[in-house]
C-alpha cells in the first residue's frame, strides 16, 4: 500500500465518479443500493449513502433519511426495506412475499418485517454536522429525533434481553448475511422454505459470489416463520437469535450521536450517554478473551460463535466506555495479521471481513472474507477515535483508487482489490466520497 498522499487528481476522479454514481442511483427520494441487484430503499445502506451524500447536497441527504423514516413501523422498528411496488419481480423476498400492510402497525409504505443495524442516528449527526443552518431551517432533527428514539426503542424493549444485547432474528438482519458468525445456527434451521423461491439476484452477480442455494432456503424458511408469527418478536420457537457484534456496537456508538442531537435540540443527553455505556458493559458477554475481538452469540444455546470478523472490531467506535485495557486488545486484533496486518508487506489494501487467518477464509465470497467499504469506513472511524489519524489516512486514497478502477464494486478482494458482486454500488460511492473529503478537509 503506497503511504504517499495521492496527487489530488486521483482522490478527486474518484469522487467525481462516485457523485455520478449517487446520481444515476438516485430516485427522488432515495437511492437504490444498486439498480439491478438492490432495486429498493435499504435500510443501513440509506445511512450510510447519506454520510456520503451530505458532501453534494445536506438537503437531499435529510430527504434520504427522511424517506426511510417514513417507512417506520408503529413499534418503532426501521425496516430493512421499504419496497419500490413498481419492481415486485425485480427482488426475493419481494412486498408480496411479507404483505406488511396485513400486520398491524406497519406503515403506508410497503417493508420487510425485518430491520438492520441501527447506524442511522450516527449517520443523522453526521448529515446535520455537515450543514446545522440548513439542518436548523429544515427542522430536520426535531423531526428525525422522535423517530430516533422509538427505532432505539424497540430495539431495547423487543430485541434486548437480561443480558442487555440486542438479538439479530435472521442473517440479513445483521447486514453480514453470509457471515461464518451464523453458520452453526443455521445448522438447525430448515432449508426448505414452503412457498416457491426465487432468485433474482443471480442475474445481476454470478452463484460464486452470493449464498448459496442451501442458505439461500434457510433465509427464506426464517423470513417465512417471522412473517408468520405476524413480526411480532414474541415467538419462543424462533430458531434464530443472535447477539451480533456489529448491530451492538452500532447501537452503542448511536446511542452516543442520541446524546449530541438531544443536547442541540436542547433536551438532556445524559440518558443516551448512560444506555451507551451500558451497552458498552453489555458487549463484555461477547467478549472473546483468546482471539481478542468480540463474537456473537447464540441465545438459544448461550454458546459463543468464537470467530473474528471484522464486525467483532467495531465497539472500537465508542473507547471512552468500553473497560479498561479493552481498546488495546481490539487495536491488536485490527492491526494484526487476522484483519489490517498492517507490520507485513502482504498487508492488504482493506481489512478482510472475516479472519485472514482462518483456513475458510474465502476472498471472493460475499461476507466470508472479501473487504466491504462500509466495514473499512467503520473501522476507519474506530481508528480515528483512537487519534490514529494518520494512519486511517493512508487507507484512503488506495481505496479510492480501488474504487474508482473497479466500477465502485460492492465489495472487493482484500489484497489484489479485485472487485466482486454488483458495480455501481452506491454505498461504496457514498464512502468514498466522504472519505476523501474528510481527508481534505484535515489540515
Ligand atoms: N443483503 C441482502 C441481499 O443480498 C439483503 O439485505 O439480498
Amino acid at each position: 500500500m503506497s503511504t504517499a498522499l495521492a496527487p489530488a487528481s486521483a482522490t478527486s476522479e474518484a469522487a467525481r465518479a462516485a457523485a455520478g454514481i449517487l446520481q444515476d442511483n438516485w430516485g427522488g427520494a432515495y437511492t437504490v443500493p444498486a439498480t439491478g441487484l438492490y432495486p429498493h430503499q435499504w435500510s443501513w445502506d440509506s445511512a450510510f449513502i447519506a454520510v456520503g451524500l451530505r458532501h453534494l447536497s445536506a438537503r437531499r441527504a435529510q430527504v434520504e433519511l427522511d424517506s426511510l423514516l417514513s417507512g417506520q413501523w408503529s413499534d418503532g422498528r426501521l425496516p430493512q426495506i421499504v419496497y419500490d411496488t413498481r419492481r415486485d419481480d425485480d427482488y426475493a423476498p419481494s412486498a408480496t412475499f411479507w404483505r406488511s400492510a396485513d400486520l398491524p402497525g406497519s406503515p403506508a409504505v410497503p417493508t420487510t418485517g425485518l430491520v438492520q443495524p441501527p447506524v442511522h442516528a450516527w449517520a443523522a449527526w453526521l448529515v446535520h454536522s455537515q450543514d446545522p443552518d440548513e439542518s436548523a431551517r429544515r427542522r430536520f432533527l426535531e423531526r428525525a429525533y422522535p423517530r430516533l428514539v422509538a427505532w432505539h426503542r424497540y430495539l431495547e424493549d423487543r430485541r434486548a434481553s437480561d443480558d442487555g444485547l440486542v438479538a439479530v432474528v435472521h442473517p440479513w438482519e445483521s447486514g453480514t448475511d453470509n457471515s461464518p458468525l451464523w453458520d452453526e445456527v443455521l445448522a438447525g434451521v430448515p432449508d426448505e422454505p414452503r412457498a416457491a423461491m426465487h432468485r433474482p439476484d443471480l442475474k445481476h452477480a454470478s452463484e460464486g459470489e452470493r449464498p448459496s442455494g442451501k442458505e439461500y432456503g434457510k433465509y427464506f424458511w426464517l423470513a417465512e416463520r417471522y412473517r408468520d408469527h405476524a413480526c411480532d418478536d414474541a415467538d419462543p420457537g424462533h430458531p434464530f437469535v443472535v447477539d451480533d457484534p456489529t448491530t451492538n456496537a452500532l447501537w452503542a456508538r448511536s446511542e452516543l450521536a442520541l446524546g449530541d442531537i438531544a443536547e442541540v435540540l436542547g433536551l438532556d443527553g445524559a440518558p443516551h450517554r448512560s444506555r451507551a455505556a451500558r451497552i458498552a458493559e453489555a458487549l463484555e458477554g461477547l467478549w472473546d478473551p483468546d482471539l481478542e475481538i468480540y463474537v456473537a452469540l447464540d441465545r438459544r444455546s448461550g454458546d459463543q460463535v468464537r470467530k473474528a470478523t471484522v464486525g467483532g472490531l467495531l465497539p472500537l467506535l465508542a473507547p471512552g466506555i468500553l473497560p479498561p485495557g479493552r481498546s488495546d486488545a481490539l487495536l491488536r486484533t485490527a492491526l494484526g495479521p487476522r484483519f489490517l496486518d498492517v507490520a507485513s508487506t502482504s498487508r492488504p489494501l482493506m481489512a478482510p471481513s472475516y479472519d485472514a487467518t482462518a483456513p475458510d477464509m474465502d476472498p471472493e465470497l460475499y461476507w466470508r472474507g472479501p473487504a466491504w467499504f462500509n466495514m473499512m469506513w467503520l473501522l476507519l472511524e474506530g481508528l480515528r477515535a483512537h487519534g490514529l489519524d494518520d494512519l486511517a489516512d493512508r487507507y484512503v486514497e488506495p481505496m479510492a483508487r480501488v474504487a474508482s478502477r473497479e466500477g465502485f464494486p460492492e465489495y472487493v478482494d482484500p489484497w489484489t482489490g479485485a472487485g466482486h458482486g454488483t458495480r455501481a454500488f452506491s454505498w461504496t460511492a457514498a464512502l468514498v466520497l466522504d472519505l476523501v473529503a474528510g481527508r481534505e478537509g484535515r489540515p
